[in-house]
């Protein structure tokens, strides 16, 4: 697995404004300095244009972070994995803990989703992880081995998904999973992976989200088995995320 590319998203969530752009030029100059690291930005939708403008030409890719599952229609406030190729993204996320807790997203939603960003021709970054509760009772894999087999579409054999394992419990907390925790959990989800789509599963990159900072960055991307990092709030500086890409390196 070490010898994949490692890819570095950033997750802006709902945070930035056009003040913010400068912070996307100061990324794709930083860039440069990372060459062996795939990044790339998932910023609100209202700034995919012009962050799209801001890294063409660049090494850094463009990420949508949810979308809905039907390509065009009567869905007031969402936006469709084509709508997102049309922007020239190259990744959506699909089933961030956020919008399985928040928005009531279960894994058949999920498992849509991931299959119109396929549609799409885009890669879907598929989240799964447990809660502290989930952890705290001894089941952190067999939820999370419940969340790949309903989140995960057959349609993965085929074509290239991102699978992003973040612990509910770690996103914006500052609290991360022991080395050995990542450890088990990447290689119960590349076990799974593997047994359902042979060698196209074990193709599959796995990211590792919740908590990734420039100081723990390193040591978690060392992980045997994690491919990259899904990044939320240490993405929205360009000093931060591009320290987190350099601890990949
Ligand atoms: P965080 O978020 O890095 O702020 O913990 C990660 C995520 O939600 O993807």
């Amino acid at each position: 697995m070490t010898d994949r590319k490692k890819l570095v998203a950033g997750n802006w969530k709902m945070n930035g404004l056009a003040a913010s752009l400068p912070e996307v030029h100061a990324m794709v100059t930083g860039a440069a300095d990372v060459p062996g690291v795939e990044l790339a930005i998932c910023p609100p939708a209202t700034l995919a244009g012009a962050v799209g403008v801001a890294i063409k030409g660049s090494a850094i890719g463009l990420g949508g972070q949810d979308c809905h599952a039907e390509k065009s229609g009567a869905f007031t406030g969402d936006i469709s994995a084509e709508m997102w190729a049309d922007v020239g993204a190259r990744y959506v996320i699909v089933g961030h803990s956020e919008r399985r807790t928040l928005h009531g997203e279960t894994d058949a939603v999920v498992s849509a989703k991931a299959l119109a960003v396929l549609r799409a021709g885009l890669t879907p970054i598929i989240c799964v992880g447990e809660s502290l509760a989930e952890r705290d009772s001894g089941r952190t894999l067999e939820v999370i081995a419940g969340q790949l087999a309903g989140s995960v579409p057959d349609a993965a054999g085929q074509s290239p998904v991102v699978i992003a394992y973040e612990p509910v419990w770690a996103i914006g907390t500052g609290r991360t999973p022991t080395v050995a925790q990542v450890a088990e959990v990447h290689g119960a989800i590349a076990a799974a992976m593997e047994a359902r789509f042979g060698a196209a599963g074990k193709g599959i990159r796995l990211l590792y989200g919740g908590s990734v900072k420039p100081d723990n960055a390193r040591e978690l991307m060392a992980v045997a088995g994690v491919d990259g990092a899904l990044v939320g709030g240490a993405s929205l500086k360009a000093v931060d995320f591009l320290r987190i890409a350099q601890g990949c390196a």
